[in-house]
């Protein structure tokens, strides 16, 4: 693993950062080239902006992870409840993403299931998708668990899956045979050898291969989902040179990109008429989010030193 990535994802565990960090008028300065606010009402104009100036649909996600109440996780499913109820006032294609150790997994598994499946119905009253990001690999299991019983009720959820983990293909295949969606990602975690390809290349390798399976045709006989969660230009024309020469419809996958990264490539996917959806986040416990952001591209510290220097 490149350094510097070490030392910004090892930042991003470290508490006092953590908790002191987003105070510090440098990195609320920069955090904004990935963020359009700490808000709700920032996302929201934010998605309205994208729809309305580039046809852009969005996901909208409340930063936070690990929270140690369970009346914090019953807080951030009302707000989550909440902003649903706002996305379809404002008639936005927007759709909302769940970390679930926000919503209790820590602390009492079997309520943060039932938050799930809430907002699972609150998503399908509004005709959307509800989606839940993945965490450390001692979460893989648990949210698969919980996704898999979710999925049984409430056939509008989908769950991201992590190319790095030597386990995503076994865990993707019971997915595709569940008829589930999954948004594949490369993964953002430092994690050990022992559960993740440690080498840039492998993970590359891994997530193409995953791709294809996604794409096949046993996973559109099952209706499969495929979410294409990523910024790597090479990956994204391969899928799509991929999907041309074994005859896969355009409108059978979708693209999925962050808030500010790879403006124009989000620009080009959204012209050429493709499924597209750009994630916004929000909230105030942005640090370690921040920090996996910067540590994917060891250049963004530049932009930060520059920050610190501008007027
Ligand atoms: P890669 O890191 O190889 O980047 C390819 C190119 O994109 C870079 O060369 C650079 O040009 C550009 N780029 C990428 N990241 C950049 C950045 N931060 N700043 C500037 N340029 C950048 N992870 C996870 O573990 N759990 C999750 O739930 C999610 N959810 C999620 C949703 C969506 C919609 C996306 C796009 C990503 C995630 N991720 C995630 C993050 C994911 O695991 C991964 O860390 C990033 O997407 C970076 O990997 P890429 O696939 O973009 O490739």
């Amino acid at each position: 693993m490149h350094p510097v990535r070490s030392v910004l994802l090892a930042a991003s565990e470290n508490r006092w950062m953590r908790e002191n960090a987003t105070r510090l008028p440098v990195f609320r300065r920069a955090v904004k080239r990935f963020m359009p606010g700490e808000r709700l009402e920032d996302a929201l104009d934010a998605a309205d902006a994208l729809r309305r100036q580039e046809g852009i649909a969005t996901i909208l996600t409340r930063l936070g992870e690990g929270v140690t109440q369970m009346t914090e996780a019953d807080a951030v499913t009302e707000h989550y409840l909440d902003a649903a109820g706002q996305i379809e006032q404002r008639q936005l294609d927007t759709q909302i993403s769940v970390k679930l150790t926000q919503l209790g997994l820590d602390m009492d598994p079997a309520r943060c299931r039932a938050h799930v499946r809430h907002l699972a119905a609150r998503a399908a009253a509004g005709g959307a998708m509800l989606w839940i990001d993945m965490e450390q690999h001692q979460y893989v299991h648990p949210t698969l668990e919980l996704y898999h019983a979710v999925l049984a009720e409430h056939r509008n959820v989908g769950v991201c899956l992590q190319a790095y983990l030597y386990r995503t293909e076994k865990d993707l295949q019971a997915i595709i045979e569940a008829g589930g969606a999954v948004r594949l990602v490369k993964g953002a975690y430092k994690e050990p050898a022992s559960v993740a390809w440690p080498k840039k290349v492998d993970v590359d390798a891994s997530y193409l291969a995953l791709a294809k399976t996604m794409i096949g045709t046993d996973a559109g006989a099952r209706g499969f989902r495929a979410v294409f969660g990523t910024h790597d230009v090479t990956i994204i024309d391969a899928i799509q040179q991929h999907a041309k020469t074994t005859g896969v419809a355009n409108d059978a996958y979708e693209f999925a990109l962050l808030y500010g990264i790879q403006r124009s490539v989000q620009q080009q996917l959204a012209r050429d008429g493709y499924g597209l959806r750009v994630l916004i986040s929000y909230g105030d416990y942005w640090f370690p989010w921040y920090m996996r952001r910067l540590a994917e591209r060891p250049a963004n510290v530049w932009f930060v030193a520059r920050t610190m220097f501008a007027k």
